[in-house]
C-alpha cells in the first residue's frame, strides 16, 4: 500500500540463531541476532518502509503465555497506526502455529498479520530466512490482505489451518485438507481462498487475556496402545481446568482413558476431544458424550480452550 509502512515484530526463533560453522544447519542457537541486524542483511530492503520492534529473543518451544499477551498487545498498538499498512511477526517454527491461532483468536484483525520463520539458522550456507521475510512483507503490503497468516516457503498458510508437519524441510508447513490461502510468487500474491475472518473469535477476552494473572491450566493427553487413566487422574488430582484428548482416529480413546475423561467432566473439568492424525477432523457420532473440537488439532483445541475458560 503506498505510503504506508509495515512494522516487523521479531520474537526470536531459528530465523534468528546462530551456529558456530556455516555449515551447520541443525547445531545452532535459536534467537540470536537482533531484528534490525537480520533486516540490515537483506539487500532488498533497502528503501522499504519499515519499523521495527524486537518484542523478545526465544525458541518458540519456550513460548509463553505472557509473552502471548505481550505479543498480542504489542499488534494492538502497531494495528491501530493509520500508516502501518500490516504487520510481520518472525517466530520459531516449533510453536508458530499455537501463537498464529492465539493472535488470530484475540485479534481477529481487518490488517494483515504475518507470521514468518526459518528452517535454517541466519548463519546456515544457504538460510531461508531472508526470502521468507520478504515474502511475510509482501503480504503484509498486499491490497485486501487480512487476518492471521503464516509464510514460510513460498506459502501463505491460514492460521486455523496452518501446522507444522516436518522436522528438517524448508517447506515445513502444511495447511492439511484446508489447503493454503496462497502462495508468494517473485513478491505478487497468487490466491487460491479468501483471508482469515477479520473478526475476533474471543473479542471480549483480549483484555483479559492481557491482564490475567493466572491462565487456565489445560492439558493435552493422548491415546495410545495401553493407555490408561493414569495421567487424567493425576491431572484432576492438582486441579487441572481443561483437558484436549488427542484421540486415535476419529477421535477414539481407550476404554480406561475415556472413562476417566468422563469423571473428569463429571466433576467439572472441561474436556475436548481432538485426533492424533494430521489430517481430517473428529466428526462426532449423535450423543457423543465428549465435544468434539470443531476440526481442531489437539494444541488450538487447547488454546480455544483456555479462552473460554478465560472468558
Ligand atoms: C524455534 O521454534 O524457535 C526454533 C526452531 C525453529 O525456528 O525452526
Amino acid at each position: 500500500m503506498a505510503g504506508k509502512k509495515i512494522a516487523v515484530l521479531a520474537t526470536g526463533g531459528t530465523l534468528a540463531g546462530k551456529a558456530a560453522s556455516r555449515g551447520d544447519n541443525i547445531g545452532y542457537t535459536a534467537a540470536q541476532l537482533g531484528i534490525e541486524e537480520l533486516l540490515a542483511a537483506i539487500p532488498a530492503l533497502a528503501g522499504t518502509p519499515i519499523v521495527a520492534e524486537q518484542v523478545a529473543q526465544v525458541d518458540s518451544k519456550d513460548m509463553s503465555f505472557g509473552l502471548w499477551s505481550q505479543l498480542a498487545l504489542r499488534c494492538a498498538h502497531w494495528l491501530a497506526q493509520e500508516d502501518v499498512s500490516g504487520l510481520v511477526i518472525t517466530h520459531g517454527t516449533d510453536t508458530l502455529e499455537e501463537t498464529a491461532y492465539f493472535l488470530q483468536s484475540v485479534l481477529g484483525p481487518a490488517k494483515p498479520v504475518v507470521l514468518t520463520c526459518a528452517m535454517r539458522p541466519a548463519t546456515a550456507l544457504a538460510p531461508d530466512g531472508p526470502q521468507n521475510i520478504v515474502d511475510a512483507l509482501a503480504v503484509a503490503a498486499a491490497e485486501g490482505a487480512r487476518g492471521v497468516v503464516a509464510v514460510c516457503a513460498g506459502t501463505i498458510h491460514g492460521a486455523h489451518d496452518v501446522a507444522k508437519q516436518h522436522t528438517y524441510r524448508l517447506d515445513a508447513f502444511s495447511s492439511g485438507d484446508a489447503g493454503p490461502i496462497g502462495y508468494v510468487e517473485e513478491g505478487r500474491l497468487r490466491l487460491l481462498r479468501d483471508w482469515p475472518s477479520p473478526h475476533a473469535s474471543a473479542p471480549a477476552l483480549y483484555s483479559k487475556s492481557t491482564a490475567a494473572t493466572r491462565w487456565p491450566r489445560v492439558e493435552i493427553v493422548m491415546n495410545y496402545a495401553g493407555a490408561s487413566a493414569a495421567i487424567v487422574e493425576a491431572l484432576v488430582a492438582q486441579g487441572v481446568d481443561g483437558l484436549v484428548a488427542a484421540g486415535t482416529g476419529n477421535g477414539t480413546l481407550h476404554h480406561e482413558l475415556e472413562a476417566a475423561l468422563l469423571d473428569a467432566q463429571s466433576r467439572g473439568v472441561k474436556v475436548v476431544r481432538a485426533t492424533r492424525c494430521v489430517q481430517g477432523r473428529v466428526l462426532s457420532p449423535a450423543g457423543a458424550r465428549l465435544p468434539d473440537s470443531d476440526g481442531l488439532s489437539p494444541v488450538k483445541a487447547r488454546i480455544a480452550l483456555m479462552l473460554e475458560l478465560l472468558a
